[in-house]
């Protein structure tokens, strides 16, 4: 088995790189560990960045998400039970969409399978081989398919297959360097059928902590609560689940939309980054180079944006021969990872109780809401990053 790129990882990244290569007319073929329903159906987040939106819009798989998604001008910011809305059409002229990873997952399969796309499902990769050369140009990848080992020759590697996947631990230790920070808590999140109870997301700061309440139709919500990072589900029964977001999101003349809980889980926190993002024919997009956590919304759309330079790069490759871009993808997609790395712990510092904050942080955390809210130059900031950064 041959193609030019192989790809590890049917999540976003994996899937939009395969997309965006066919479209300049470039050989993938997309090796993923788990079954199509598998990754269709893992629930996670749900808001896309206007950049986003416009390149699967322009690339000719937005037309589900045009017509299923909701489109939202702003959020709101909640703290001592009074709520503040960030006018993102107002600050930015730009937009968010609500639209359910899975959701992008089944239209990126969909339109590769129509277009003869190569996906293995239920392949795992194994291990691979003969990239750490940049100018040879026949790495392989081997993995696993009905009970036989395979081997996929190609020029390039593109190592989309998330935190616990191989291709970042491939590389020879002391060629990357890592940098994390974990956070003292967790998010434990709930898909109800209850209509959302706001029409935006609400992001609320309380001292029991922080809640979350987003949706994804507008017959289903989607609620977080702040937790212990060791919590157990199991001692979170439904009925002290919605009591705990009543009591965190309660605001005058509002109340909270309960209805059955059809998932819940707990799900931890952290930043991570890794340098560099290529090692010779090897490149590492999304949640294998580096993890936000979840309070910007911005896992999804950092991955989606690597791999558009990514694509930009193998395209200019094959037409030119020209490696520049490739040897720049590193350094051009760090320089966004970090600022959205800077905007996702920022969002996570300011709403979060930290069990090592004394009054004092609680009061500096309420100034900082109420700058945020109060100031236009502010509040732009927080617009600005939210709606996404423009493309480099
Ligand atoms: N072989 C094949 N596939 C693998 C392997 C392996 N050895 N290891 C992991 N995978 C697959 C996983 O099963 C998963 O489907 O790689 C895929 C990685 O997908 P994601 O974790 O979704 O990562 P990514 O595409 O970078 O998307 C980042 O999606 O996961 C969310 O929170 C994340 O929103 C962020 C965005
Ligand atoms: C979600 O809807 O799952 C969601 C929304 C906003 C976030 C994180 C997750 O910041």
């Amino acid at each position: 088995m041959r193609t030019q790129v192989g790809i590890v990882g049917a999540g976003p990244a994996g899937l939009v790189l395969s997309h965006l290569l066919h479209r300049e007319g470039i050989d993938s073929v997309v090796l993923e560990a788990h079954t199509r329903e598998y990754v269709q159906e893992r629930v996670r987040a749900g808001v896309l960045e206007q950049n986003t939106v416009d390149l699967l819009s322009q690339t000719g798989v937005g037309a589900r998400m045009q017509h299923e998604g909701l489109v939202h001008h702003g959020i709101e910011l909640r703290f001592q039970g009074r709520g503040h809305r960030i006018d993102f059409r107002e600050l930015t002229g730009k937009a968010i969409t609500i639209y359910a990873q899975g959701e992008v997952v089944k239209d990126l399969i969909d339109a590769r399978l129509a277009a003869g796309g190569t996906l293995l499902f239920e392949a795992p990769v194994v291990s691979l081989h003969d990239f750490e050369n940049s100018s040879a140009n026949k790495s392989s990848i081997r993995f696993r398919k009905d009970g036989s080992s395979v081997e996929l020759g190609c020029d390039f590697i593109a190592g989309c297959d998330g935190f616990h996947g191989i291709s970042r631990t491939s590389i020879p230790a002391g060629a990357l360097t890592e940098y994390e920070r974990t956070y003292p808590f967790a998010w434990l999140g709930i898909l109800a059928e209850a209509p959302p109870a706001s029409e935006e997301l609400v992001y609320c700061y309380h001292d029991r902590g922080f809640a979350l309440l987003s949706m994804r139709s507008p017959k289903r919500s989607r609620l977080y609560l702040q937790c212990h990072p060791e919590e157990l589900i199991e001692n979170w029964p439904d009925e002290r689940i919605w009591q705990e977001l009543h009591t965190r999101l309660a605001r005058r003349g509002w109340s909270l939309t309960e209805g059955p809980v059809i998932q819940k889980g707990i799900t931890g926190m952290r930043s991570f980054v890794v340098e560099p993002l290529q090692y010779g024919r090897l490149f590492l997009a999304g949640d294998a180079a580096h993890i936000v956590p979840p309070t910007g919304a911005k896992g999804l759309n950092l991955a989606v944006a690597d791999v558009w330079v990514l694509a930009r790069a193998i395209a200019e490759f094959y037409r030119s021969g020209d490696r520049s871009l490739l040897d720049r993808y590193s350094e051009t997609c760090l320089r966004r990872v970090w600022k959205v790395q800077r905007f996702s712990w920022w969002m996570t510092s300011m709403l979060h109780r930290f069990d090592s904050d004394n009054p004092f942080d609680c009061r500096r955390q309420l100034g900082e809401l109420d700058y945020v809210t109060s100031s236009r130059a502010a509040s732009q900031s927080l617009a600005e990053n939210y709606v996404g950064l423009p493309m480099d």
